[in-house]
């Protein structure tokens, strides 16, 4: 807790000059991450490992800031059982202990994956694969049973083209090891919440897909699925727009969906520009989760870019996390903050995600969007229509659908209407005639609630 007195004083200054606004965002500024997501029916968390439990500073942040914790690694089948039948919790004992006396709640991670499993696996016979991977489950899942809130029962089964991936379970056992796997798990610890957990299924695509349709088929089957979790291990500046989108097809299945592994890295080394798109790429990630019910929360893969995992698996690219190095706060720890806090203020440079659809051939044209600025609950935005066919143009229409129910509620150089997310913009009387390779904008003024994704696609014609 913050000194009270002092915070007093001040709000009593800030009464003093009329000033009372000022209140809940001083109340708000001192809450944690933990506290805000709380509030808002979530939680948000933080990987973390054995190793880094001997720096004090950085237990400290973890205590406080974070309301649930993943073992980054002790929880791992090399780790559970490096010898056939022997099992091993100490370390995994040591983090839920930690997190248990700080009041955090447990994510499993994970009990089958194609990495990070002992070499003895290789060795067994095809036709005891199956025996042995249940066996691995049970015992493992047994041992935590009731402490936890989810298990990553099976994690990365699937390449970026949506076929499965060739490990060593999949050649052996074929297709139905996931399957089983669940079934081992809930029947070992029927209260924690059973997640299949991949990486590259944030936004809509194949690998999300061949997910999508195996949550499909385990729901028709009764197979014991309750989330999926989106690793969430992005690049700075491609947060997928159809995030949102895609968490909440995800929720419409019944399943609950996690961010399980959030990290954003960039090209080392940082600077103020790199820092600011991060803090906003990580407000989009938290505002997408925030929009979706079943989103249930989030969890940075550690905290800090002292413990990261990207520079010794990219090199070159790193600073990933909300903390620097030094247990400082960067940007990005501030917009997910605010994000969680529901204050918004102070929206540092606004998201440019420009959409473009272009088109080639007489009477083409192309557009593309960009948010010019934002604050709670609006934002202005402008589009930019330009000729790419070889006629002269003397109309143009622009379309889109808004994916989180934004509502234009001013335009100008164009003439509007939208029917619930469909909006369709005409030229004005002024500015139809576009030579080819000209262009024009016209600018518009919507109100936004929980997030405000730029649309996946625009279209742009004569009519
Ligand atoms: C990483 C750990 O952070 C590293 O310490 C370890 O060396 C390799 O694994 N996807 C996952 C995580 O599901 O288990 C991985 O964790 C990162 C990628």
């Amino acid at each position: 807790m913050r000194p009270r007195v002092p915070l007093t004083i001040g709000v009593a200054a800030f009464l003093a000059l009329g000033a009372a606004i000022a209140v809940p965002n001083i109340a708000s500024a001192s809450a944690t991450l933990g506290q805000h997501a709380a509030a808002r029916g979530k939680y948000f968390g933080s990987a973390t490992d054995n190793p880094e439990l001997t720096d004090a500073p950085y237990v400290s942040i973890l205590s406080s800031e974070f309301n649930q914790i993943t073992p980054g690694n002790t929880m791992k089948w090399q780790y559970t059982e490096p010898q056939q039948g022997q099992f091993s919790y100490g370390q995994a004992d040591t983090v839920v202990s930690l997190a248990r006396s700080n009041n955090q709640s447990v994510r499993g991670h994970t009990l089958v994956w194609h990495s990070q499993y002992p070499s003895w696996v290789d060795s067994v016979p095809a036709n005891q694969l199956l025996g042995v991977m249940r066996n691995h489950v049970t015992n493992v899942a047994g041992h935590f049973q009731g402490q936890l809130i989810h298990w990553d029962v099976v994690n990365e089964a699937f390449e970026e083209n949506g076929t499965r991936r060739q490990s060593v379970f999949q050649r052996n056992i074929g297709d139905s090891y996931i399957a089983e796997a669940f079934r081992a798990a809930r029947a070992a610890d029927p209260t924690a919440k059973l997640y299949y957990n991949d990486y590259n299924i944030e936004g809509l695509g194949a690998k999300s897909d061949a997910v999508y349709a195996m949550v499909q088929q385990f729901k028709a089957q009764g197979v014991p699925i309750d989330g999926v979790g989106m690793q969430a291990h992005l690049i700075l500046g491609q947060v997928p727009s159809s995030i949102q989108q895609n968490i909440q097809r995800f929720a419409n299945l019944g399943v609950d969906v996690a961010i399980t592994e959030l990290d954003i890295r960039m090209n080392l080394p940082r600077d103020a520009a790199k820092d600011a798109q991060q803090a906003n790429d990580y407000r989009a990630v938290v505002n997408a989760c925030l929009a979706v019910t079943r989103c249930v929360g989030i969890t940075v893969w550690d905290y800090t870019d002292k413990y990261s995992w990207i520079p010794s698996v990219f090199p070159g690219q790193g600073a990933a996390l909300p903390y620097d190095e030094n247990l400082n706060k960067k940007p990005a720890y501030t917009a997910i903050h605010d994000a969680l806090a529901g204050t918004t203020t102070p929206t540092t440079p606004p998201p440019t995600s420009p959409t473009t659809t272009p088109t080639s051939g007489p009477g083409a044209c192309a557009a593309t969007y960009q948010i010019v600025s934002q604050w709670t609950g609006g934002f202005q935005g402008s589009v930019t229509v330009r000729n790419t066919g070889t006629s002269a143009m003397n109309a143009w229409a622009v379309r889109w659908s808004f994916g989180a129910g934004q509502v234009i509620t001013n335009l100008w150089n164009g003439s509007v209407t939208q029917t619930s997310a469909n909006v369709a913009v005409r030229n004005a009387p002024y500015n139809g005639a576009l030579a080819p390779g000209a262009s024009t904008s016209f600018g518009f003024v919507a109100s936004w609630t929980g997030s405000n994704p730029a649309p996946a696609s625009l279209t742009c014609g004569i009519t």
